[in-house]
């Protein structure tokens, strides 16, 4: 695990803040992550030096709004290695980034009876605008199952024709699960499992069936190098505010020929080219995809954001957060009342879930804040994968470049006190 100290020391509310008058243990990124200090000031710095609505105003301080803006643009792109600034959309967040596919792409092309394929592990932004849509056009929901690690199970196709004995089918061959499915949209890491998707050879897989797959990277992307490249989603989706940004920015990236393939998701100022009494005509992409007055400060305290983990850089960022929560998910399992969540190899990424024996994950959250460390508790968004998992609530750690293998320690520690107490009490 690096060193974090300097790091900690660039989070004001990680040095100012105390619950109970205890410093705080912050263990809920999954959630939305802290900010450092340079993301705060440069929203700041926007809204006292910059601030002016974009593609608007010829005046001086509304092109260097707009440039500041585009620029952020830019840095998303590059961030997760896009051929183009112009296959980025500024969203609200994932959730919005996945409403916008699911409305401007898949209501115009997917059609009566068309499969969609989720995963089991799903969080419900990645749900519920399918159902919603599915039960709109009649389109059948399959969900991917997973195993007892939480990892999608690979399914093989049936033993017939030719297949022999001796002659397996190809260890990962999605077989019969593709089988009618025309969309695939699914989670690159689980927020309560913590499991990392197998996306790029999925996507090669679904790509040789001519099958578009959006990714939700709303956990990888703050933890995990990204290349669109290298992975080719035809849609990936992530918020700004998980990764050290400002709430309500995210990124939706399209690869450039799934354009031509889209409607307009909101309409309204600044999507278009020009408005008559009859009728609109539309901006080209991405910024007929941006209605309205976008959140200009938080694209780019985004942008700054992605500086402060380029500084880092994403595979140590990477390394540091997989340590910390493999340390952390061991160190669980050696405490025989706690049950553990997700993969048990280190294939694991920033969050660990559990639970502990006859204490509510809810109490345990409460009993943890007593000791000044943040947990989260109760179904993380994922109600039906807890109720395949058998339970209804769990509790959750989850970690980030901040973290320490300190505040893992004082979060095993507490629990363990937690646990004794609750025994004795029992
Ligand atoms: C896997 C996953 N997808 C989507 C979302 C939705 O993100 P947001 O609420 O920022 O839109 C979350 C948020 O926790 C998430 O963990």
């Amino acid at each position: 695990m690096s060193n974090t100290n300097n790091i900690k020391k660039d989070f004001p509310l990680l040095q100012e803040a105390k619950v109970k008058h205890k410093p705080l243990v912050y263990l809920d990124s999954a959630a939305t992550s802290q900010k450092p200090k340079q993301v705060i000031q440069a929203e700041k710095d926007w809204y006292e030096k910059y601030n002016a609505n974009i593609h608007r105003g010829v005046y001086e301080l509304a092109e260097q709004a707009t440039m500041k803006y585009e620029i952020a643009r830019a840095k998303a792109a590059k961030f997760i290695g896009a051929e183009s600034n112009r296959e980025i959309v500024f969203t609200r967040g994932a959730t919005e980034g996945i409403n916008l596919i699911s409305e401007a792409w898949a209501r115009h092309n997917l059609n009566r009876g068309d499969i969609i394929l989720l995963t089991e592990m799903e969080h419900h932004a990645n749900i519920v605008p399918w159902q919603k849509l599915a039960k709109e056009k009649g389109l059948k929901i399959k969900y991917w199952p997973i195993d007892e690690n939480g990892e999608l199970i690979t399914l093989q196709p049936p033993l017939s024709g030719g297949q022999q004995k001796n002659n397996p089918p190809d260890k990962g061959d999605l077989g019969d699960l593709l089988k009618g499915v025309k969309f695939i949209s699914l989670v690159h890491v689980s927020n309560t499992l913590g499991t990392i998707n197998p996306v790029t050879q999925i996507i090669k897989q679904a790509h040789q069936k001519n099958i578009p797959i959006l990714v939700d990277a709303a956990q990888s992307a703050p933890h995990l190098p990204i290349n669109v490249r290298k992975m080719q989603p035809d849609f990936l989706a992530f918020s700004g505010h998980k990764m050290l940004g400002p709430t309500g920015i995210g990124v939706l990236y399209v690869k450039r020929e799934r354009f031509a393939e889209m409607d307009v998701y909101q309409t309204g100022g600044d999507m278009i080219q020009s408005v008559t009494f009859k009728k609109s005509e539309y901006k080209t992409y991405p910024w007929k995809f941006e209605a309205g007055t976008q959140n200009l400060a938080g694209a780019i305290g985004l942008a700054s954001a992605i500086n402060y983990l380029q500084a880092i850089g994403m595979s140590v960022v990477s390394k540091h957060d997989q340590l910390l929560v493999n340390y952390t998910a061991k160190k669980l399992r050696e405490i025989p009342e706690v049950t553990v969540y997700g993969p048990k190899t280190i294939k694991r990424c920033s969050v660990v879930s559990f639970t502990v024996e006859g204490i509510h994950a809810h109490d345990l959250a409460s009993l943890l804040d007593e000791q000044g460390i943040c947990i989260r508790a109760g179904h993380h968004c994922t109600m039906p994968l807890h109720e395949k998992l058998g339970v209804s609530a769990t509790a959750r750690a989850s970690f980030y470049i901040y973290n320490d293998k300190q505040d893992a320690d004082k979060f095993i520690k507490a629990l363990q006190k937690i646990i004794k107490k609750w025994k004795q009490v029992m």
